[in-house]
């Protein structure tokens, strides 16, 4: 599966202290821990020895310890005690399965197969200093990653799922904009919307341009830039990271990283926008059956509105994507 190359966000940064973390990617239990240098690892959760989940242990002396036989695994994975044979020295097959493990954007990314040529996706407006970072979630959402892909790339859902916020019935027209194929994923550009309250500062209704950006299957982010007249804020402008944790083929977990030329507000006031306007989509994206992405173009129809969608299908199937589609 070509999806266990990738690399995933799994967890907060801050979600992982001193007790271990089993987590869920891709249908594999994952268990993430600190060494005594607060380096975080991400290991198989099942114990080498007898299969027990390694995230009900704890840790001990940066070690981590298997709650069932007391086994101790080093950081580098290797069994290096075994309490019930004081005197016995593990060979390198008595090891924890070792998975690839960076921090990025305050969450923790995954790796379950090594391959070295793939990096975690971009975030340009990360190294933005003009731009202050928010972290927004987790949210466990009963559908597939690329349904929730699909929804952050959709602007025809915004005068009936977010009306009075990002879209309104009297103008429901989307117009003409342009789609091209990435090497990892597609951009929109020229997005229009007429949005009634676009953002945490919006003082008038907006014209709003968006550029959508797909940079791996499950992870895509937007620029939004609303016309000046309609915002408080001088020079407004603002970024959203689409960061989903596949669990399972029908189930999600998902984080916004918000950046936002804005300073001030409280970092709850930005969430809890962001918080309304996705609580919103939840119980839509929720309903959509199937759960999974149909790739055929038959299975579902299509408008030239949806041209975004149909982008983005054409390369999960291009990329022989096959968690979370069908
Ligand atoms: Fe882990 Fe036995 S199952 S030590
Ligand atoms: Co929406």
């Amino acid at each position: 599966m070509i999806e266990a190359r990738m690399w995933h966000p799994v967890a907060q940064s801050t979600a992982l202290q001193a007790a271990p973390l089993g987590v869920q990617l891709l249908g594999q239990s994952v268990v993430l821990w600190r060494d005594d240098a607060g380096t975080a690892h991400a290991w198989a959760d099942q114990c080498p020895h007898r299969g027990a989940k390694l995230s009900l242990g704890r840790v001990c002396a940066g070690h981590l310890e298997c709650p069932y036989h007391g086994w101790q695994f080093a950081a580098e994975g290797a069994c290096v005690k075994v309490p019930a044979l004081p005197e016995f020295v593990p060979p390198a097959g008595h090891a924890a399965r070792v998975f690839g493990i960076e921090e990025h954007y305050g969450l923790l990314w995954v790796q379950l197969e090594a391959d070295p040529t793939r990096a975690v996706p971009p975030f340009a407006a990360e190294s933005d200093g003009g731009l202050r970072k928010v972290l927004c979630g987790p949210y466990d959402v009963a559908t597939s990653a690329p349904r929730i892909v699909e929804n952050f790339l959709d602007m025809a859902h915004f005068g009936f799922v977010h009306e009075g916020w990002l879209g309104m019935r009297e103008a429901t027209a989307i117009d003409d904009y342009t789609v091209e194929p990435t090497p990892t994923g597609l951009r929109a550009t020229q997005c229009k919307a007429w949005q009634p309250q676009s953002n945490v500062h919006s003082t008038a209704p907006a014209q709003v341009e968006y550029t959508y950006e797909v940079v791996a299957p499950y992870t895509a982010n937007l620029i939004k830039v609303p016309d000046a007249a309609s915002v408080a804020v001088q020079g407004f402008r603002e970024s959203i990271g689409l960061f989903i944790s596949p669990l399972t083929p029908t189930s999600s977990r998902v984080w916004f990283r918000l950046a936002m030329a804005d300073f001030e507000s409280p970092d709850a006031k930005l969430q809890d926008f962001q918080h309304t306007i996705f609580m919103q989509d939840k119980p839509v994206l929720e309903s959509q059956t199937p759960q999974c992405l149909p790739l055929d173009v038959r299975a579902e129809v299509h408008t030239v509105a949806d041209k975004a969608s149909s982008a983005y299908r054409r390369f999960l199937k291009q990329e022989r994507i096959t968690f979370g589609v069908c």
